[in-house]
């Protein structure tokens, strides 16, 4: 290899340089090969002066730089063609080190690309930071709003499954509380709102507690004829004394169904101080616990029916004893079933052409079933008080094709009441 150089100077560092300030510089290949390895090799090249190469130092940094452009990794290369730029600029004018060159040229170029690159991408990295911060707080809200709408979407589902099944249940009340009541409602202009039938009147779904949220939110009133003392007052004042006036006075016992209790306390309370020795008969239908002893309530051996199970009758019975409602008064109870109150109704219908409905038809198969059990006989007087009329029930114990629907053996009924058909009732009914 021909290495063409300056003259054969002593090595001299550039001033700068610490070599430079103490004057030394490799003067011999043993000094150079030193100068150019080992600690601050770089900077030792960075500050070395060309001219101070001698041809004997040259032919040896020619082929040491041959031989470590082989072994040499690239970043070390570029290092030292930047830092020893006056000895590259000199070994590239003086030195045929092509095999160097090619190498460090295109590695030169991709570093610089590469370098601004990442100048460019850490600038942005700057200006976006402010706004990555920006929109970690923004997802971090948008996590937070999302949970608590899924908490709110859980909330909703459930009260719309509660709804569903109150609405479901809703519907049953139909089968209870007759579509005659519910239009007549309607026709006065009321809005109607159904309760579940079977709901406890303690329960948050009872019609109980639904009037009293009702007349909150409309700031109404509720009358609430479980505990006005103007429920029994009135029968007091009234019903006694119409009873008093029509009988005259000559009544061994007074037979009266309970739902409230209004009618049974007013009506007793006034009959016994106007007749000394009456005694009274209480009315509740199985499934109800209003009578006394409260064993009575625990269901009926003829029909199955249970305690605190649903029944038809309508108006008579409840599961919890009204305030108006004293059971004191009361010296018999009765207990009734669906069955013989809605076939009683349609005895008294079709032969005393009284149209009255399922809970005056409990009255009087109470009022039956007493007479018969106790041994009423001839010579007494035993009245009965039928709070209602057919007209509620039209669409109920009056209609076959619901009676029907309902599982009771409209046939045998209809037939109880035919005359040819004396004693059918009894037999019918467990007497
Ligand atoms: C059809 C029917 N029968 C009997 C009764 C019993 O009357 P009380 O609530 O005074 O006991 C009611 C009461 O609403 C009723 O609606």
């Amino acid at each position: 290899m021909e290495v063409v150089g300056p003259a054969p100077v002593v090595v001299a560092a550039r001033p700068t340089s610490r070599t430079a300030r103490k004057g030394a510089g490799p003067s011999s290949w043993a000094s150079m090969k030193k100068f150019l390895s080992g600690t601050g090799a770089i900077q030792r090249i960075l500050n070395f002066d060309p001219r101070a190469i001698t041809p004997e130092i040259r032919k040896e940094v020619d082929k040491l730089l041959q031989e470590k452009a082989n072994s040499f990794d690239h970043a070390t290369i570029y290092r030292v063609s930047v830092a020893a730029a006056p000895l590259a600029k000199w070994v590239s004018a003086n030195v045929k080190y092509s095999t160097v060159l090619v190498k460090i040229s295109p590695m030169e170029e991709k570093l610089s690309k590469a370098t601004e690159t990442l100048q460019v991408a850490q600038q942005k990295l700057v200006e976006y930071k402010d706004q990555l911060v920006e929109i970690d707080e923004k997802v971090k809200q948008l996590r937070e709003e999302f949970e608590s709408r899924t908490r709110e979407a859980e909330v909703l589902r459930v009260g719309l499954e509660r709804a569903q099944t109150t609405l479901s249940k809703a519907n049953n009340l139909m089968s209870k509380m007759s579509g005659e009541k519910v239009n007549t409602m309607k026709c006065l202009g009321a809005e109607i709102l159904r309760t579940p039938t079977e709901a406890a009147w303690n329960a948050l779904d009872s019609h109980i507690f639904l009037s009293q949220r009702l007349a909150k939110e409309l700031n109404g009133h509720v009358l609430d004829q479980y505990k006005n003392p103007g429920n029994p007052l009135a029968h007091y004042e009234g019903t006694a004394e119409e009873i008093f006036e029509q009988t005259k006075g000559k009544l061994d016992y007074m037979v009266m169904s309970a739902g409230t209790g209004g009618t049974v306390t007013g009506t007793a309370m006034k009959l016994k101080q106007l007749i000394p020795g009456i005694k009274i008969v209480g009315v509740d239908p199985h499934g109800s616990i209003l009578a006394r002893p409260d064993s009575m309530n625990d269901g009926s051996a003829r029909t199955g029916q249970g305690r605190l199970q649903g029944y038809h009758v309508e108006g008579i019975g409840y599961d919890f004893v009204p305030t108006v409602l004293d059971t004191e008064v009361v010296d018999y109870w009765i207990k009734t079933d669906d069955d013989e109150s809605f076939a009683m109704g349609r005895n008294v219908i079709r032969h005393e052409g009284l149209l009255i409905g399922g809970s005056c038809g409990a009255t009087m198969a109470g009022a039956y079933r007493f007479i018969r059990e106790q041994k009423i006989g001839a010579g007494k007087t035993v009245g009965v008080l039928f709070a209602d009329s057919s007209r509620n029930y039209m669409s109920k114990n009056m209609d076959d094709d619901w009676m029907k629907k309902e599982g009771f053996k409209i046939d045998e009924i209809v037939e109880s009441t035919k005359p040819e058909n004396k004693g059918l009732y009894d037999k019918l009914f467990g007497f």
